[in-house]
């Protein structure tokens, strides 16, 4: 489990930004972790991945995307390229899912992705947040944190001490159901 150090780095931050930007650095660690792994351990690297994927993008989509397209002057461009690059990766996703982790195009097909989602990420670190911080108050940051740990706490990015291995396994899923019970939890949460 990664240890925080610092105030701002504790893991429940009430500020989103820190929180996503969190996520981005631990995607980053499970996509290298696929890439070093082989047989069973780069199956299991490669689910554990796909979860936090899902569960951050997911998040992104319902929390972060709509609020900056609505109160950011330049926010709809922005937000349309990110979507953009969201969609051209769950579609190299679904591809890997189905061909699977043995497939002899896997590493290369996984290393192109991993390049496309470290680029979307930095685009959004670089733009999207920014954008966030020079419209939101602290209020806001709080109100979108709480949404995003919610997201988290219905699936969680990391082992929790106490989850059994039935709830384990139930929990890395495919894309497309993490996806579905990620969005299900913000919208409970923002009270949708
Ligand atoms: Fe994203
Ligand atoms: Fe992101």
């Amino acid at each position: 489990m990664t240890v925080h150090t610092t105030v701002g780095q504790d893991p429940d931050s009430n500020d989103v930004v820190i929180l996503l930007e969190m996520q981005h650095r631990e995607i980053r660690r499970r996509m290298d972790a696929v890439l070093t792994a082989t047989g069973k351990a780069r199956e299991k690297a490669f689910r554990r991945f796909v979860h936090l994927l899902a569960v951050h993008e997911t998040a992104e989509e319902e929390i972060l995307h709509p609020y900056v397209r609505k109160a950011a002057e330049k926010g709809g461009p922005t937000v349309a390229a990110r979507l953009d690059e969201e969609e051209a990766a769950k579609r190299t996703l679904r591809e890997l899912e189905d061909e699977g982790c043995d497939s002899e195009d896997f590493p290369r097909k996984f290393r192109a992705l991993r390049d496309d989602v470290l680029a979307h990420a930095e685009a959004e670190e670089a733009e999207e947040f920014p954008l966030l911080r020079s419209v939101a108050d602290a209020a806001r940051l709080q109100y979108m944190s709480k949404a995003l740990r919610a997201a988290e706490t219905v699936a969680p990015t990391r082992p929790h001490p106490g989850t059994g291995s039935a709830a384990g396994n139930l929990l890395l899923g495919p894309f497309a159901a993490i996806a579905d019970r990620t969005r299900e939890a913000v919208r409970m949460a923002l009270g949708r």
